[in-house]
């Protein structure tokens, strides 16, 4: 529901005319975003995932795995937040963990927490070379092999063609996903990178290809006909002018780690040539309590996107004799979450404060597919309406480079830079 963003007395958003300029773009847009797609053109071939992503090959890979109790993925940003969107999104008696940071602590901690035995391993790097993950998972062959576990017994590899990982993966024969040509990492969690832990941990993962098919089969050549196109050029529109914020806000815990996903897609994809969108994260209603302060109150420099999923599981809050407090009896946490949904919406309304409403019917395998694949049509029709390379890395990649360069694994001019800056210090 786009409604909050129009231009009226009190929201300074965007102007139905302006919106009908915008068409012409987005046309045009969308016309780019085909052609790129007929080809699997690099980054667009991330949009025909929903129909190229085999699931059958995904559930043969974990298939041999018999009652693990927990799948640890190691990989960091696109190998592994879309894959711990969806497992943190959905119950299972599986756990999920990642290992994305170095933080020894976090990783000692973890791997001291797990019944290594029965623990499966996913290592995910499309490159094969990133220097968290390689090392995390050197960490994880230790532990296990102190543990007295066979490691490559209990590990698949997620990886390209090339790189450290693969040849990895061959000198111990594991068993190796293709990552998928065309595809950068952000937009990877409707490939093999996404699914796998979600297929290990019994997730319906045909259905997430179904829900993103169904948001595939809206593109249309109008942001009118077309909700995913229409959430993308707005925030270009509001972005240019000034609200150079988007405050990610589900009122749903299981959707904490979307709004991470959500904020890599944002920042990683628009964040260039001096352009984009800062993504933030906040959590209803647990955020109405801190950062609404500064949403509402603050520089007019931010769109809030409220999320909530309208079916799921209630509680209800037992009655109660204590004196003003009789409005919760009878009442239920759902309500009254859904009551400091409504809040927040007409408290930004009330404030001029542009904002979005999405929602979901329920937060399971289709509507998270849903959800995932609009995001990232917004965020490439945005990247075309403010021509920037969307399927592109460079500042990421510089960081890469200096990282592995200072532990000597490799002559990068990234690692003299940051050389040169401790001489200067
Ligand atoms: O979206 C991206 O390209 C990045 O976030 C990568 O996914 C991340 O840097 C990890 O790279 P790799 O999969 O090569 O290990």
């Amino acid at each position: 529901d786009l409604g909050n963003v129009l231009d009226t007395a009190s929201v300074h958003g965007v102007s139905r005319e302006t919106l009908e300029r915008l068409d012409d773009r987005v046309a045009a847009a969308h016309d780019r975003i085909e052609r790129g797609r007929e080809t699997d053109e690099h980054g667009y071939a991330s949009l025909n995932l929903p129909s190229s992503t085999d699931p059958a090959e995904i559930r043969e890979a974990v298939g041999g795995f018999e009652n693990p109790s927990a799948i640890v993925t190691v990989g960091i940003g696109g190998s592994a937040l879309g894959a711990a969107t969806l497992t943190d999104a959905l119950d299972s008696d599986v756990e999920a963990h990642y290992l994305d940071n170095v933080d020894p602590e976090a990783v000692a901690s973890l791997l001291d927490s797990l019944d290594l035995g029965s623990t499966v391993v996913n290592v995910v790097s499309r490159s094969g070379t990133t220097a968290e993950t390689l090392a995390n998972f050197l960490v994880v062959q230790e532990a296990m092999d102190d543990a007295g576990v066979d490691w490559a017994d209990r590990t698949f590899v997620t990886t390209g063609e090339e790189g450290n990982l693969r040849d990895l993966a061959n000198q111990h024969d594991l068993p190796v996903l293709p990552v998928p040509d065309g595809v950068p990492g952000r937009f990877s969690v409707l490939s093999t990178v996404g699914l796998a832990a979600a297929a290990l941990c019994g997730h319906d993962i045909e259905a997430v290809l179904e829900g993103a098919a169904a948001q595939e089969a809206r593109l249309s050549d109008s942001l009118f006909d077309s909700p995913a196109y229409a959430y993308g050029a707005v925030c270009f529109a509001l972005a240019e002018r000034g609200y150079t914020a988007n405050a990610m806000m589900p009122y749903a815990e299981s959707l904490e780690t979307f709004s991470e996903w959500f904020a890599q897609l944002w920042a990683e994809s628009l964040g260039k040539d001096g352009l984009g969108q800062t993504p933030l994260r906040a959590l209803g209603a647990t955020d109405q309590h801190s950062q609404l302060q500064l949403y509402r109150a603050g520089p007019r420099d931010k769109l809030v996107t409220l999320v909530r999923a309208t079916d799921r599981e209630d509680v209800s809050i037992p009655e109660t004799d204590l004196d003003g407090l009789a409005y919760l009896g009878g009442s239920s946490l759902g309500e009254l979450l859904d009551a400091e949904f409504e809040a927040t919406e007409a408290s930004l309304v009330a404030a001029g404060q542009p904002n979005v409403r999405i929602e979901l019917d329920e937060v399971n395998e289709y509507g998270l597919g849903e959800l995932l694949y609009a995001m990232e049509t917004a965020c490439v029709v945005y990247g075309e309406l403010a021509s920037v390379e969307t399927f592109v890395q460079p500042a990421v990649e510089w960081g890469k480079r200096a990282a592995r360069g200072l532990l000597g694994g490799g002559d990068f001019e990234e690692a003299d830079a940051v050389a040169d800056k401790e001489r200067l210090i």
